[in-house]
């Protein structure tokens, strides 16, 4: 989503070096390392080793310009060179593969797939040991957190539910929340939110965001600019945070309400290249509804 927008703010030249933390089916890596042609260099990664195989074989014509690895975004400072980049990219949330495979578990549109959601299936609890063992005072703030209006009489009826037949597919899940919250008229299906935050808990999406910025921005040299696509309000709050703090002229305690007799001066660390965060135009949404959501937002190192 957004390739052009990207590339405008990301402005990748010959030479450039760029770092892509999401790089799914490498449609911005492919992009990026065009730009840079012929001796630009471009460190990537993904945790869903399915993406990393896809964009291995797309991006295969720029072998020896790449280093492509199964990881984490939030890793990247332990093995992207740090202060010397042009640009750092992340698109944040799943893919259009994930969602349409299946047995990943993303989607509600496939009644038997089994409920994992894990973007890395390697490690980790997936969305039915969560369904199964968080006690429903958990589950109902999981889901109150983002803004599912049901949360409460949701979270009540799993645990009513899994007590006789613990929920194993996607279909189980998406009919209960049917069952409990759908109304005639609802415009989308009333499983999303809850699809949603568990996809957001299990692959701890919040954790790596808020250790993934500082992780990346370190990556830059002066002038080098950090590209964040975002794809919900929660995401986009951590995003906008961490920007206005980065390009702000003081410190404040952390925690405490700022007061001005509380901040050390300071001066700024970045600057805004987008007031506002970038969206999609009518277009491209039309193409692919998802981009709907999409909020770029860009910050250049100083
Ligand atoms: C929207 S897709 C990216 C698409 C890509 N920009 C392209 O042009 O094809 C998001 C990808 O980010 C990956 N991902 C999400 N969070 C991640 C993280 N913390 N670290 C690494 N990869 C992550 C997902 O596995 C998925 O493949």
């Amino acid at each position: 989503v957004l390739l052009a927008e990207v590339l405008t703010a990301l402005l990748p030249r010959r030479g450039g070096l760029f770092f892509d933390g999401t790089c799914g089916g490498g449609g911005h890596a492919a992009a990026i390392l065009e730009a840079t042609s012929p001796d630009g260099f471009l460190w990537a990664c993904d945790r869903d080793p399915a993406a990393l195989e896809a964009a291995g074989a797309r991006l295969a014509r720029w072998k020896g310009r790449m280093d492509l690895r199964h990881g984490n975004f939030a890793d990247a400072a332990g093995w992207v060179p740090r202060g010397r980049l042009n640009g750092a990219l992340v698109d944040l949330g799943v893919s259009s593969p994930q969602l349409d495979d299946s047995a990943r578990g993303f989607g509600f549109q496939h009644e038997g797939a089994s409920l994992d959601m894990r973007m890395n299936p390697t490690v980790g609890a997936t969305a039915a040991d969560l369904v199964n063992t968080l006690p429903e005072e958990d589950l109902a703030e999981l889901f109150r957190d983002n803004d599912e209006p049901a949360a409460k009489r949701i979270a009540r009826a799993i645990v009513r539910e899994r007590t006789s037949r613990p929920f194993r597919t996607t279909g189980a899940l998406a009919g209960l929340a049917a069952a409990v919250a759908g109304r005639p008229g609802m415009r989308r299906h009333p499983a999303t939110l809850v699809f949603q935050a568990l996809r957001i808990r299990v692959n701890d999406e919040d954790g790596s965001l808020r250790r993934g910025l500082p992780a990346l921005w370190s990556l830059l040299a002066p002038g080098g600019r950090l590209a964040i696509i975002s794809f919900h309000s929660g995401e986009d709050r951590v995003v906008k945070e961490f920007m206005r703090v980065e390009c702000r002229d003081f410190d404040a305690p952390e925690g405490a309400a700022d007061q001005p007799h509380m901040r050390t001066p300071r001066a700024p660390r970045g600057r805004l290249v987008t007031r506002k965060p970038v969206e999609a135009g009518e277009a491209e949404c039309s193409r692919n509804p998802r981009a709907r959501c999409a909020k770029l937002r860009v910050m250049e190192r100083l």
